[in-house]
C-alpha cells in the first residue's frame, strides 16, 4: 500500500491554476512551502493521506476506514470503485461554520441531492464530527482542494470560515460540501453510501440499514 502525505491544501487537481491570475499563484506556491514544512513536522489539520487499499481496488468492494488516526479537523483519502474518497473529523468551530450561511448556497437543504433522511442536516452526516463525500468537483470532475478558514487564500475570500475549493473554474463548498451560489457546479459535492461499524472505524460503500 503507498501512503502519501499531500500538502494542508488537500487533493491537487488536475488543472493549473490560470497562468495570468499571479496573485493566486504566488500565494499556492508559498502555501505549498509552508504545508510541506508543516506536513513533515506535524500531522496538522488538513493533511490528507491517499491510502488505496487493495480491497478498494476491486470493483465494488466497501472500504474500512479508521478514524481514529485522522486529527481533528484533518481529512484522510481512501479510494472506493476508483474515486477519491474524503473523511474529515470537524472540529466544534467547523460544525458551527455549517450554520448561517445558507442564503450564501446553492442548495443548503440538499434539495437535488439523493441522501438518505440521515444525512439529511446542515452537516450532510449522520455524525456532525465526521463527514464523507467523494472528493471530486459537480462541474466537470477535478479535484478539489481543501481549503481551512483563515487560510489568507485570495480565491475565496477574507470571510471564508473553510471549505473547498476547486482551482478549474473556481466553484466553491462548504464544510459540508454544499456548493455556493452563482459557480460552475450545479450541484453539492456527492456523499458516497457508508456507515458506521464503530465509534472509530466506518465502511465505505455500504450504506446503513434504513
Ligand atoms: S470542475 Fe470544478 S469548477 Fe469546473
Amino acid at each position: 500500500m503507498n501512503d502519501h502525505v499531500l500538502l494542508p491544501t488537500g487533493l491537487p487537481g488536475p488543472a493549473s491554476p490560470r497562468a495570468s491570475d499571479p496573485e493566486r499563484r504566488t500565494w499556492l506556491i508559498a502555501t505549498g512551502a509552508m504545508g510541506g514544512a508543516a506536513a513533515v513536522a506535524t500531522a496538522v489539520p488538513f493533511v490528507s493521506t491517499f491510502a488505496p487499499s487493495e480491497r478498494a481496488k476491486a470493483l465494488g468492494a466497501a472500504v474500512e476506514v479508521d478514524l481514529a488516526d485522522i486529527p481533528p479537523g484533518g481529512l484522510k483519502t481512501v479510494e472506493w470503485r476508483g474515486k477519491p474518497v474524503w473523511v474529515m473529523r470537524r472540529t466544534p468551530e467547523m460544525i458551527a461554520s455549517l450554520k448561517g450561511q445558507e442564503a450564501e448556497l446553492a442548495d443548503p437543504l440538499s434539495k437535488k441531492d439523493e441522501l438518505p433522511d440521515a444525512l439529511r442536516n446542515p452537516g450532510r452526516s449522520e455524525r456532525e464530527d465526521v463527514f464523507v463525500a467523494i472528493g471530486i468537483c459537480t462541474h466537470l470532475g477535478c479535484s478539489p482542494t481543501a481549503v481551512p478558514a483563515g487560510s489568507g487564500n485570495p480565491s475565496v475570500g477574507a470571510d471564508w470560515s473553510g471549505g473547498f475549493f476547486c482551482p478549474c473554474h473556481g466553484s466553491t463548498f462548504d464544510l459540508a460540501g454544499r456548493v455556493f451560489r452563482n459557480k460552475p457546479a450545479p450541484t453539492n459535492l456527492e456523499i458516497p453510501p457508508h456507515r458506521f461499524l464503530s465509534e472509530t472505524r466506518i465502511v465505505i460503500g455500504d450504506a446503513a440499514a434504513p
